[in-house]
Formats: C-alpha cells, sequence, structure tokens
C-alpha cells in the first residue's frame, strides 16, 4: 500500500513538473532570450515569496483540430492562482508564451473565468499578466467562448473588485478587450504590444507601412491613445507599479483603501504655496508642485502620466489616508480642458467613486478647447463625461480653485453645483462667466467699433479692469456661497485633512434607477 501511495505522488509530481515546463525548455530558453520571464517566474516575482497557490494547473485543452490532439500540455498555456502582494490577498493569471505564443483557447477562458468568479467571491483584486498571440486560431469558436466568458465577468467584476492588467508581450485581436475592460492597464516599454490588427493585417488592408512599437507599443498606448494607464521600464519596475497602486485601493466595493501613518504633520503649512501661483494670469506653474505640497510628503503617485498632460490625475495622501486627485495642469496647454483630458479625469473620478476613495480637485483651467477638430470629435460628449462622473460620486469631494475657473469649466470641475461636498479658493482664483477680455468684447464691441481707435483702446481696458475687479476673483462665487471658504494657499493641507475628517461618515443616496447613461 505504502508503495502505492508513493507512485500516485510521483505520478502527480511528474504531472505537476510536466505542466511546470508548459512548452518546454527550448521555448523557456527562447522566451528568456528575449529577455522575458516566464509566465510562472512572472507570478513568482509579483506575489510574496511563497504564496502562490495555483488552481487548475492539469487542466488540458479538448480539441483536436489542426494538430491540437498531439498539443496536449497541462494547463495549457496559462497559469492561475491567488496569492499575496505585501500581504494583500490577490487572484492572478499569466498567459505562457511558451504554449502555442500564449494563445487563447476555451481551457485559458475557462482558468481566467475561474478566478475571477474567486476574486469575486473573496472579494480581492484581480491581475492578469497578458503575453499571447490572441485568439487560439485552431479552436476556433471556442476561443472566442472563452474571451465572451472573459469580457462578460470583467464587467460584472467592474466596480466590485479592481482589476490590473500587465501587457508583457504580445496582445492581439480578442486579447485587448478585457485589459480595455479593466481598471489599470500597466505596458512593459519594449515587450507590450496591444491592436486589434497588428502590421501585416494593415498593410494587407489599407497599405499603410507601420511597425509593431509605432502601432502599439508601451509609448504609444501611454501617450497618445491612453489606453495604457502606466508604462513599466521593465518585469521589475512593472510589478512595482502594481504593488504601488495596491497601496491605494481598497480589496473591493465594500472595503475602504489601507491607511498608512504618517510623520507628516496634518498642520503643515507650505508658506512656498502663497507665491507659486504667479500673480500674471499669463504665466504657467506646475500644478505638480502645488499637490506635492498639499499631501503627504512623497505619497503622490500619478496615472496616466503621459496621456493628455493638460491634466493631472493620481492617487495621493492626506494624512495617511488614500485620496484621488483630479487637476487641471496650466503648465501644459494652460490646462485647458479638451477632448482627452475630459476622459481622462471622468475616468479617474469614476475608479475613486467606484472604491471609496475621496476625490480633491484642484482647478486651474481657462475653459474648454475652442475649434472644429475638437467640437468634430465631440468634445460636447467627452466634456459631459466630467459632469456625469463628478455628479454622480458620492464620495467626499473637495475642491480648490487655485486660480481660473472660468465657464462652463468652473462648474464641470467638481464645483459646489455638482455637489461637491466643501469647495475652498485662493485668493488670486478668478471665478467668471469668461475670461474679462471677452466679455468685454461681446458686451460692449458694437460700441467700441464706433470710436475713434485710441479712444476705444482706453475705453476697452478700464471695462477690462472694471470686469476684473468685479467677476475675476473668488469674492463674488464665496458671496453667493459658491465657495465655501476663501483660504490661503498654505492652509491648503489642514483644511482638506479637517475636511475628509468631518466627511468620514459620508451618506449619499440617488434616485434609485437600473444605471445611468454616461455620454460615452
Ligand atoms: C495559435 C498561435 C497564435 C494564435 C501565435 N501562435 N499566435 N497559435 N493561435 N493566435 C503560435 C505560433 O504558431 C508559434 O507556434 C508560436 O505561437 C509562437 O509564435 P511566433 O509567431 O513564432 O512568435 P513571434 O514571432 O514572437 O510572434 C508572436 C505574435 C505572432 C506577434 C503573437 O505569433 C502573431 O502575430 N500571432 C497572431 C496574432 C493574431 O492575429 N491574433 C488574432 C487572433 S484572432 P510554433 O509551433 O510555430 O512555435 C482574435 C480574434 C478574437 O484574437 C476576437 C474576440 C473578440
Amino acid at each position: 500500500m505504502a508503495q502505492d501511495s508513493t507512485d500516485k505522488i510521483a505520478k502527480l509530481k511528474a504531472l505537476r513538473e510536466e505542466s511546470r515546463l508548459g512548452g518546454g525548455e527550448k521555448r523557456i530558453a527562447a522566451q528568456h532570450e528575449k529577455g522575458k520571464k516566464t509566465a510562472r517566474e512572472r507570478i513568482d516575482a509579483l506575489l510574496d515569496k511563497g504564496s502562490f497557490n495555483e488552481i487548475n494547473g492539469l487542466m488540458k485543452n479538448r480539441h483536436t483540430d489542426f494538430g491540437l490532439d498531439k498539443d496536449k500540455i497541462p494547463g495549457d498555456g496559462l497559469v492561475a492562482g491567488f496569492g499575496t502582494i505585501n500581504g494583500r490577498k490577490v487572484c492572478v493569471y499569466a498567459q505562457d508564451f511558451t504554449v502555442m505564443g500564449g494563445s487563447f483557447g476555451e481551457v485559458a477562458g475557462e482558468k481566467v473565468a475561474r478566478v475571477m468568479d474567486l476574486a469575486m467571491d473573496a472579494g480581492v483584486p484581480v491581475i492578469g499578466i497578458n503575453d499571447g498571440g490572441g485568439a487560439r486560431i485552431q479552436e476556433g469558436i471556442y476561443s472566442l467562448y472563452a474571451y465572451g466568458e472573459v469580457f462578460y465577468r470583467n464587467v460584472q467584476a467592474s466596480g466590485v473588485v479592481p482589476q490590473i492588467s500587465v501587457i508583457m508581450g504580445p496582445c492581439a485581436g480578442g486579447g485587448v478587450y478585457s485589459p480595455a475592460l479593466q481598471d489599470f492597464i500597466i505596458m512593459t516599454q519594449g515587450m507590450g504590444n496591444m491592436y486589434i490588427t497588428g502590421p501585416e493585417v494593415i498593410k494587407a488592408v489599407t497599405n499603410e507601412i507601420v511597425d509593431h512599437e509605432t502601432l502599439g507599443g508601451a509609448v504609444t498606448h501611454t501617450t497618445v491613445s491612453g489606453v495604457a494607464h502606466f508604462l513599466g521600464q521593465d518585469e521589475d519596475d512593472t510589478f512595482h507599479i502594481i504593488r504601488k497602486i495596491l497601496e491605494y485601493i481598497p480589496d473591493n466595493n465594500a472595503s475602504t483603501p489601507p491607511v498608512l501613518p504618517t510623520n507628516d504633520s496634518p498642520f503643515r503649512a507650505d508658506k512656498e504655496l502663497n507665491t507659486l501661483v504667479p500673480a500674471d494670469p499669463n504665466q504657467t506653474y506646475d500644478i505638480r508642485d502645488v499637490i506635492n505640497r498639499v499631501v503627504d510628503i512623497d505619497s503622490f503617485f500619478e496615472v496616466h502620466h503621459n496621456f493628455a498632460t493638460n491634466a493631472v490625475v493620481g492617487f495621493a495622501r492626506l494624512n495617511g489616508e488614500s485620496v484621488g486627485i483630479a487637476a487641471n495642469q496650466p503648465a501644459s496647454m494652460a490646462g485647458v480642458l479638451d477632448i482627452n483630458s475630459s476622459d481622462k479625469i471622468a475616468r479617474f473620478v469614476r475608479f475613486c467613486d467606484a472604491f471609496n476613495i475621496p476625490v480633491i480637485t484642484f482647478v486651474d483651467t481657462p475653459g474648454f478647447m475652442p475649434g472644429t477638430h475638437t467640437e468634430h470629435n465631440g468634445i460636447i460628449r467627452h466634456g459631459a463625461k466630467i459632469l456625469f462622473a463628478f455628479s454622480e460620486a458620492s464620495v467626499p469631494k473637495i475642491s480648490v480653485v487655485t486660480r481660473k475657473a472660468y465657464g462652463g469649466a468652473y462648474i464641470v470641475m467638481g464645483s459646489k453645483h455638482l455637489r461637491a461636498d466643501m469647495s475652498f479658493a485662493w485668493p488670486g482664483a478668478e471665478i467668471a462667466v469668461m475670461g474679462a477680455g471677452g466679455a468685454v468684447n461681446i458686451l460692449h464691441g458694437r460700441s467700441l467699433k464706433d470710436k475713434d481707435p485710441e479712444e476705444a483702446k482706453k475705453l476697452r481696458a478700464e471695462l477690462v479692469a472694471d470686469y476684473e475687479d468685479k467677476f475675476s476673483n473668488p469674492y463674488q462665487a464665496a458671496s453667493a456661497g459658491y465657495i465655501d471658504e476663501v483660504i490661503i494657499p498654505s492652509e491648503t493641507r489642514q483644511r482638506l485633512i479637517a475636511t475628509l475628517d468631518i466627511l468620514r461618515n459620508k451618506q449619499s443616496t440617488s434616485p434609485a434607477k437600473k444605471h445611468g447613461n454616461i455620454p460615452l
């Protein structure tokens, strides 16, 4: 009997070893030659040492067409399970490029679905490592079924558990849509590519010649398309970014983010803030200087750093508590709101709201970008997303107008009218329906045109000064109660922390509905 069970254990060990080897030593070596880790090595590098529990490691594909009857590798090109990252429980899966190029078939789909169901039951984040050639062609529609099952779960899990995707190799065809449905995408530079159709198909269909990196590399997607949120310099840096994201977010929508004790006093008043915004409204400054001086030291962690740089979004801490920051960036295109920055802000605010992370908004924008390009590409529907996101968000919302807040942009950037819980303005804030020059042109353009040019110039200057005096300041808004308090910039940190504290148990209700219809 004892001999028997030893044999059985030996058989299991052999099967596990076969599964561990995936596509075999040669293909593992080829993966290493490309400077890439294997799926298992990646999971080991990401998770706490020894914490990985594999599941469905012995599943094999059930197909026979195109030679699949001869190619039955236990695990079938996808490694899945759960473990911990800095003690936080997570579910994880990784495509194994050594098995048929990490292509995604029926079994891969069922394995991902299984860990996603587990993540939902357990209420923990799910992390996917992508490195594969898309739908497994030999399996035909069964690979489409596989993708469909995963996409459906991505949507069910959206707003319930955080979903993070890493792109560390090809991610083509159907492979792109599961990451696209998740909360954050991190692409590894020089390794990750994402596209629906690759360069060969593009050449065949449109005659356009483009290389993989230009089409869908990490730089392209973190700067031009905004599909990816972070660029990892290499595999280690990519995993570091995942660990960092987890520091700011909760396990699920019913819990709150971790609190990190800080030595940074809640009463720290940074006097530099008082002179940071230039007196000349046409001069710029970097909103990150404001953010970094207000939040806990070294806590600001930017999301979408290189995409739509006229807005800045990211996580930070205030007295140890996680907050989301949404800001205009005067240092880029004067902080104007355009299509991409609208999408960037709206999406981030919705993530924070879904996962109980209060939103702090820093406002300095001259308004929406004018022009036919912007209008024809739908700034109306994109700008409306910010309105929708802020109005819908029920987490604590606090806004700080550092300088310009004109017109519609004033309303959309987390104003009191969209139910900011508290709105602050700095003394140099200009809160008005439009800039003084434009206002005078509209109100007095005709009468000025009829005057002698010298006289008109002088009168125009007087009218502009008068408008600025009356409207380009925070006091009209403060007297109307639209700004709760005009504060000295150095008081900002203390004010935000105290306000977050009073709002700790904020309850908010909205009308019963199935769901809203965000402009897409
Ligand atoms: C089956 C695949 C595969 C796939 C690659 N392989 N992609 N097997 N289905 N989709 C296999 C190759 O045949 C090869 O097997 C091995 O994986 C490694 O591939 P190579 O081409 O040698 O590697 P490399 O040169 O690094 O190129 C990787 C690649 C390329 C860029 C991913 O293989 C590629 O372009 N594949 C096809 C990508 C694609 O068009 N996918 C879309 C599928 S349709 P051997 O045995 O020769 O080593 C789709 C639609 C679904 O996804 C829509 C759902 C909504």
